[in-house]
């Protein structure tokens, strides 16, 4: 029995709510379509009204279910009581149909006792040609923006943003034309190639960025630049960097360079590359090596690149390096070497001239990469007898064996062969030339063309006709043989007399 009741009680119940589905709350003008300018003020962009079917005495209520794409621009629907309610965007919401070209809302509306109803208003957001730039940066950043004078240079400190873009390419510029940075067509602001001078730390930049598009619309964008200084290292070297060449083997503590650097007064020196042969004066920078330098023993010291360091005593991190360039010379200390030591020699005093006497092999015990010069001393007895074609002694004038000198010579012919390296201090060596002449019988006996002679008819054996006097410029001289040709015996001459 109680079930029948059960089952009755259902049929009504079902009856009933099949007669409330036709009472639904009605939505008068949407789903529709709005078209807005993305420029458009915050405000009331769209209204839209609803109906309950049985009027209430609290209306209908509408409720914003989601906007599609997600957005914060606008408000939820505003109610003015009568069923019409009104779509408002807010304050500072920036439209950009670029990035956004629709947004679809979807109400949902209710009414009491009647069935809940959604439905969708899309906005259209149209793009408007319009320049406008965006200085909330300057509104919520530090002003003025403040970079520091050692910024790199060409580095971007600021870049003009635009609320709209306007239509075109753009260009930037400032208006004041005396600030040091530069812009490019992106608008981003430089430092300057150079970077930023001495001068220009501390001061205060200011200036308007005018912004143009395609179409000659413009707006500007204020920016304001504050250069701080850096503290500077007031320590630096008078030069940029020193080399200097000494002579080995000159014994130790001896001044090998001085650098100078300025700042202060209070700058003090010391070496930093670590070596224990050069030693350098903290108040003065007078470098000195604390050994004698001797390339034989250690030939590393030919070259040392010493890093050399001013400081403030006063502003320790107030430093500079310079690199000392130390090239240790080898010390010529012996002259070359020469084969003949000493030339004794003896030629025949026809020799030519030109001729090749002997040729002299020489070495350099310093540096056998030296060249070595020769010449003959200027003492040749006689002069100008001989000369060097490089290392060659030669015959350089006509020998003779057949003079007065010669004879009172002896007959030799003296010269000095000097040799000598281009080291430093320049080495010599001597070389002796002994050179004697042979006598070469080069003339032939000279006599009177003709001689006559008288003699008396009572001569007798043994009486003197005449003398023929002959000369010959051989040494010895006049030593001829006389002979009479022919076959008479009538007079006779003598061998030696003539
Ligand atoms: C909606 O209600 C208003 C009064 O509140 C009435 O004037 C209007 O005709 C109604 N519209 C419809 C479609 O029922
Ligand atoms: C509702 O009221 C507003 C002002 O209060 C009025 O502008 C609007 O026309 C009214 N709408 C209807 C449908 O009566
Ligand atoms: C910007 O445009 C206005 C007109 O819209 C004009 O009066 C003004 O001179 C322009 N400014 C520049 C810097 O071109
Ligand atoms: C130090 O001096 C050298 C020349 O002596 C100069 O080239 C260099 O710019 C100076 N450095 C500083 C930091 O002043
Ligand atoms: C140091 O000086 C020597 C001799 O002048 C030179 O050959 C060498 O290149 C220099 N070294 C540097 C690093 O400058
Ligand atoms: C001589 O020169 C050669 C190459 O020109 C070089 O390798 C050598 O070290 C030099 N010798 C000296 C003692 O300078
Ligand atoms: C070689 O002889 C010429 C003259 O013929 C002279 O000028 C020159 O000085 C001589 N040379 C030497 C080394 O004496
Ligand atoms: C022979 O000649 C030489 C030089 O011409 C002369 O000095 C000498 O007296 C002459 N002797 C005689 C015997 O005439």
């Amino acid at each position: 029995m109680g079930s029948e009741w059960h089952l009755l009680f259902f049929l009504l119940l079902t009856i009933w709510s099949k007669g409330a589905v036709i009472t639904a709350v009605v939505f008068n003008d949407l789903p529709r379509t709005v078209e807005v300018n993305e420029n458009v003020a915050a405000g009331v962009v769209a209204s839209f009204t609803v109906n309950c079917t049985t009027p209430s005495s609290s209306g209908p209520s509408v409720t914003l279910q989601n906007i599609s794409p997600t957005t914060m621009f606008f408000n939820s629907p505003n109610a003015l009581g009568n069923g019409t309610f009104q779509v408002t965007l807010r304050p500072g919401a920036t439209l950009n149909a670029r990035e956004v070209n629709q947004y679809t809302f979807t109400f949902q509306a209710e009414c009491p006792g009647e069935t809940i109803s959604t439905s969708q208003l899309y906005i259209q957001v149209k793009e408007v040609y319009e320049l406008l730039c965006d200085n909330s940066f300057l509104d919520t950043a530090a002003k003025p923006l403040v970079v520091p004078e050692d910024i790199a240079p060409e580095a971007v400190i600021y870049t003009v943003t635009l609320k709209r873009q306007g239509r075109g390419s753009l260009t930037f510029g400032f208006e004041n034309v005396l600030v040091p940075f530069t812009i490019n067509t992106e608008g981003q602001v430089r430092v300057p190639a150079t970077g930023f001078t001495r001068e220009q730390a501390g001061k205060l930049f200011q200036t308007n960025i005018v912004v143009k598009d395609a179409d000659g619309r413009n707006c500007s964008s204020f920016l304001e630049v504050q250069v701080q200084p850096v503290y500077h290292n007031t320590v630096n070297f008078t030069e940029s960097s020193i080399a200097v060449s000494v002579y080995e083997n000159n014994g130790p503590l001896q001044i090998i360079t001085q650098v100078h650097a300025h700042g202060g007064g209070h700058v003090r020196y010391q070496i930093r590359s670590p070596t224990v042969y050069f030693t350098i004066s903290s108040d003065l920078g007078v470098i000195k090596n604390t050994y004698n330098l001797d390339l034989d023993h250690n030939p590393g010291l030919h070259n040392t690149l010493l890093v050399v360091e001013a400081y403030d005593i006063l502003h320790p991190t107030d430093r500079a390096t310079i690199i000392v360039n130390i090239t240790v010379q080898r010390r010529n200390q012996q002259g070359p070497m020469c084969h003949p030591a000493i030339y004794v020699a003896e030629i025949p005093e026809t020799s030519r001239i030109g001729t090749s006497l002997a040729t002299l092999t020489c070495v350099d015990k310093d540096n056998n990469n030296r060249t070595l010069q020769y010449h003959m001393e200027n003492n040749q007895t006689p002069p100008y007898s001989f000369h060097m074609e490089h290392n060659v002694l030669q015959v350089n004038t006509t020998l003779d064996y057949d003079s007065a000198a010669m004879i009172s010579r002896g007959f030799l012919y003296q010269a000095t062969i000097l040799v000598t390296d281009n080291g430093n201090p320049q080495q010599t060596t001597r070389i002796p030339v002994l050179m004697t002449v042979s006598r070469v019988n080069e003339y032939c006996p000279q006599c009177p063309r003709q001689s006559s002679y008288s003699i008396s008819e009572d001569a007798v054996f043994g009486d003197f006709v005449g003398n023929v006097n002959g000369t010959d410029r051989d040494y010895p001289f006049n030593n001829i043989e006389y002979n009479i040709l022919g076959e008479q015996n009538v007079f006779y001459v003598g061998r030696q007399s003539g």
